[in-house]
């Protein structure tokens, strides 16, 4: 078990004693058969929370996500989404094997794109020779392009080209929290227009696990069926709802204090400027990239070297790492990260 300063993701949040007091005391029922009254009420509180008609309640975002692929996109058709989207780069290659569709990635470094990015795909693509495009994933936050949210401009206008063009829309939500305190747009707002919303409660709400499929009553059967297909039909699962709705109802306000200590993080690391280059020196939310670009250690040396004094971040591409900011990240663990790198560079 790793014990310092986890800066790898914002998963690695461990629930509270209070958290842990509302787990202990939660209403448990058979969730199998729709009879767990906590797991109903938390599915309650995010549909309405999302404006929409239900919201099914499931162990993992990846499951979520794969259900609403699967729910969206007949085998061969064409899903596209950011290059460096999760559902692309870190799920075991579920498109292909779950919903048996043709994963079509966008060039971007950000995560972010345009309906012109969308119509280079699109445009050609006519007659009967053709996979057909029928599903664009939306990342909001953008993890790996460095926890960047999607303006509402953003958002509408690849929404109106997708009705423009009856393509349908699933939005992974899974820090949907942040790019909702960093934009100001209630969650409502930014999913205006999606068919489909994956939420998590893991990452920057603090919970030992779980997520949500938001939905609508057209689809509800269908995700249903394939939640239990997937084995992710549950049974007592109130006791991770109950973290749910803890999480909801008092993780939230508090998000915006894991961003300033990313932005502080941030400013703090440009100083060693001769062995990392800060990619967003002002990070948007919770998120840092950062470069190593050191003639003088190696990159295993300083990963060995943060490890051996706590300290850890994770590796997301050749010379690139990630540092996540979350609930359990102070203030005071930022300076101590930064003390321990300043101490060997
Ligand atoms: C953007 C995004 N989507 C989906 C997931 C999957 O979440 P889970 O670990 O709950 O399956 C992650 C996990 O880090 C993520 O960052």
């Amino acid at each position: 078990m790793f014990t310092g300063i986890d800066l790898s993701s914002d998963t690695a949040t461990r629930p509270s004693i209070a958290m842990k007091t509302a787990m202990m005391n939660a209403l448990l029922g058979d969730e199998q058969r729709s009879e767990d009254p906590t797991t109903l009420q938390l599915e309650k509180l995010v549909a309405d929370m999302f404006g929409f008609e239900c919201a099914l309640f499931l162990p993992s975002a990846t499951m979520a996500n794969e259900i609403a692929i699967t729910t969206l996109c007949n085998p061969g058709e064409v899903l596209l989404a950011s290059e460096s989207c999760h559902l692309f780069l870190a799920e075991c290659g579920g498109p292909a094997v779950h919903a048996r569709v043709l994963c079509r990635p966008i060039p971007t470094e950000t995560g972010i794109f345009t309906p012109d990015d969308i119509a280079h795909y699109n445009y050609w693509l006519k007659g009967y020779h053709h996979p057909k495009l029928k599903l664009i994933g939306i990342e909001n936050t953008t993890n790996f392009g460095g926890g960047i949210p999607w303006s509402k401009h953003e958002l509408n206008a690849v929404v109106e080209y997708a009705k423009k063009m009856d393509i349908h829309l699933h939005l992974d939500g899974s820090r949907i929290f942040n790019a909702s305190t960093r934009t100001k747009l209630s969650v409502k707002e930014i999913c205006t227009g999606f068919d489909m919303v994956t939420v998590c409660l893991s990452k920057g709400l603090g919970c030992p696990t779980g997520a949500l499929l938001i939905v609508n009553k057209k689809h509800y059967s269908t995700v249903r069926h394939l939640k239990h297909l997937m084995g992710g039909a549950m049974r007592q699962s109130g006791i991770l709802a109950a973290a749910g709705i803890y999480a909801l109802e008092n993780n939230i306000s508090r998000l915006q204090e894991d961003h300033l200590n990313a932005a502080s993080f941030a400013e703090k690391l440009s100083q060693f400027n001769s062995h990392i280059k800060v990619v967003n020196q002002s990070p948007e939310t919770n998120i840092v990239l950062f470069d190593w670009i050191s003639n003088q250690i190696s990159l295993d040396e300083f990963n060995n070297q943060c490890l051996k004094n706590k300290v850890r971040f994770s590796q997301i591409g050749k010379n690139r790492f990630r540092a996540v900011t979350h609930l359990d990240v102070t203030r005071d663990d930022i300076l101590t990260a930064i003390k321990v790198i300043k101490s060997f560079l």
